[in-house]
């Protein structure tokens, strides 16, 4: 796939633009294999970047000016920018990724001596919960860094793509998807403590079996309501918490001690979100151990429990998810399986053995085809490093 997608930016490229292209990038897009809805509650997450991504191939334009191409979009897929134009508000596309990463890393008084011509290609589905948004805010903050030599550090990148979406965007997503692509490194899944940052490698080491991610193909709305719906939730739950105990964020709490508490709550809903945040923290923990030591298998029960949480608890994944997620529990050979991002359509992932991946697909597309009306999309996950530039000869 890389060569094909490496071709295709770089024909692409000189088509649009009449000029060969002097860079290549690659952003990863992320899959999290346990941990959801945590990182807003200062519990730990478990992600990994995989090698579905976005390429970029990147030059001087000619005239100052910064000329954007997707051939991922169909709508504005060509956006032409002039300098001043970089500064405004968001016009909610794709290039608003761009004009955001600009405006948090691109100091005001810095004289940018040329313009970009960016060309854009990918096999990273948009918005299908494997943060195609955080692939772009770190893909375009790495070629602006490399392209105007800034001097910034990639967990400053990862801080300003996160702010990207929380003040220019509007939408109060946690630091995970971002940390997960810049931190990303192939073989390895990161553990991270989003109270207080501190994380954690672990490798990557299924045995035989593999990492299968399934689409709905669900066209989504409505998510970024629904998911601030979930944040305000689980505050009005802490608030409530906090009459008694003094702890900053649900995380903070055991499983026995969110149970001995739980009277203070005494809401049917906020005690269900409450609860999937608290668990789902110490689900993760256990996870990450579980993997280290090959207990694969309780690696696998825990991921399904977290979709069990995630569908009954946090209630985030509707017909779709759960068809795929209860279609793949009764494969034999499948260890577990659950909804992975923010849900609400988007994507879900199974751990499966890997001789049995073919006839996986095939059970799995043949009861969601039947039940939803419409095929889900298939592929492998392989895992890789972050955001980076490409060393390409063509
Ligand atoms: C989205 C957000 C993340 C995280 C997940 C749910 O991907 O961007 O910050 O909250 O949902 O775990």
């Amino acid at each position: 796939m890389t060569k094909k997608l490496i071709e295709q930016v770089t024909s692409g490229y000189q088509t649009k633009f009449q000029q060969k292209p002097q860079h290549y990038f690659f952003s990863p897009g992320r899959i999290n294999l346990i941990g959801e809805h945590t990182d807003y509650n200062g519990g730990a997450v478990f992600p990994c970047a995989v090698t579905l991504g976005i390429y970029a191939a990147v030059g001087p334009s000619k005239d100052t000016n910064f000329h954007l191409y997707s051939a991922n979009y169909q709508e504005k897929s060509l956006i032409n920018l002039s300098r001043n134009e970089l500064n405004r508000p968001k016009q909610k596309n794709w290039s608003d990724y761009f004009c955001g990463m600009v405006q948090e890393i691109i100091p005001q008084n810095l004289e940018l001596k040329f313009g970009l011509n960016i060309y854009l290609a990918g096999d990273l589905p948009p918005a299908a919960g494997l943060s195609s948004s955080a692939a772009l805010e770190l893909l375009f903050g790495t070629i602006l860094k490399n392209t105007y030599n800034l001097s910034i550090e990639k967990k400053d990148l990862i801080l300003a793509g996160q702010r990207v979406e929380n003040n220019y965007l509007g939408l109060k997503t946690g630091i995970m998807d971002q940390f997960a692509i810049g931190m990303g490194k192939q073989n390895q899944a990161i553990l991270l403590n989003t109270n207080n940052m501190q994380y954690e490698y672990f490798p990557l080491e299924l045995e035989n079996n593999v990492i299968v991610i399934m689409n709905t193909n669900k066209p989504r709305t409505l998510i970024d309501s629904k998911y601030n719906e979930r944040r305000k939730e689980c505050n009005s739950a802490l608030h409530k918490l906090q009459k008694e105990l003094s702890i900053n964020s649900l995380g903070d709490l055991t499983k026995d001690q969110f149970d001995e508490y739980t009277y203070l709550i005494n809401d049917s809903i906020l005690i269900k979100r409450a609860r999937h945040a608290v668990f789902e923290n110490q689900r993760t923990i256990l996870a990450a151990k579980a993997l280290k030591t090959h207990q694969l298998a309780k690696f696998g029960h825990l991921i399904s429990a977290s979709g069990i949480s995630l569908a009954y608890d946090y209630e985030v994944t509707g017909k779709e998810l759960d068809t795929l997620v209860q279609t793949a529990l009764k494969i034999p050979g499948v260890l577990g399986s659950r909804m992975t991002g923010a849900g609400f359509g988007g994507c879900a992932i199974a751990l499966v053995e890997e001789n049995i991946v073919p006839s996986f697909i095939e059970q799995v597309q043949t009861v969601y085809n039947k039940k939803i009306g419409y095929p889900a999309k298939f592929y492998l996950a392989k895992t890789t490093d972050g955001p980076r530039e490409l060393k390409v000869t063509i």
